[in-house]
């Protein structure tokens, strides 16, 4: 039954575009595969505007860095613009699991991380500098995302 459902509409679909072709459709035709046309643009636009803009979404806290050893490594980069997005992307190109903001400018990617312990999201107070509403760390405090 699905089959013939999803066979029939393909059916529609080619017909529609193939009567838009030659002009010669019923007058409720065009509209028909405006739509289909128009549902799968927005798919399509959805699905790159996701890959490309869509924060990180697991939260995993804030947690304590030290100057000396860095619990995430060195930091991958620092930007006066950094964001989740940014940071996030950084990351993915590194394979890494996690990835660390740290006072605002700094990104960090690592697979393991809480090596100096969770702390109060109070300590990571800095809002990134590229978007507001985001958190970017704070002095010496991981945010800490999956990636
Ligand atoms: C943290 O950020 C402040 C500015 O908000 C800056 O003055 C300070 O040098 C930074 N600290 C480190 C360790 O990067």
């Amino acid at each position: 039954m699905l089959v013939n459902q999803r066979l029939l509409t393909a059916l529609f679909f080619i017909l529609s575009l193939v009567c838009l072709e030659i002009q010669a459709c019923p007058p409720i035709l065009p509209v028909i595969a405006g739509a289909f046309t128009g549902i799968f643009a927005a798919g399509r636009a959805v699905g790159s505007k996701r890959s490309q803009e869509r924060p990180a979404t697991k939260f995993k806290g804030c947690y304590a860095d030290s100057v000396n050893a860095r619990d995430m490594g060195k930091a991958s980069f620092h930007s006066d613009s950094l964001t989740h997005v940014l940071c996030r992307d950084a990351c993915k190109k590194a394979n890494m699991k996690h990835m660390g903001l740290q006072n605002g400018t700094e990104c960090y990617c690592a697979n393991k991380y809480g090596k100096y312990g969770q702390i109060s999201t109070l300590k990571c107070d800095k809002n990134c500098p590229g978007n507001e509403k985001e958190t970017c760390g704070g002095y010496m405090a991981n945010t800490v995302y999956d990636v």
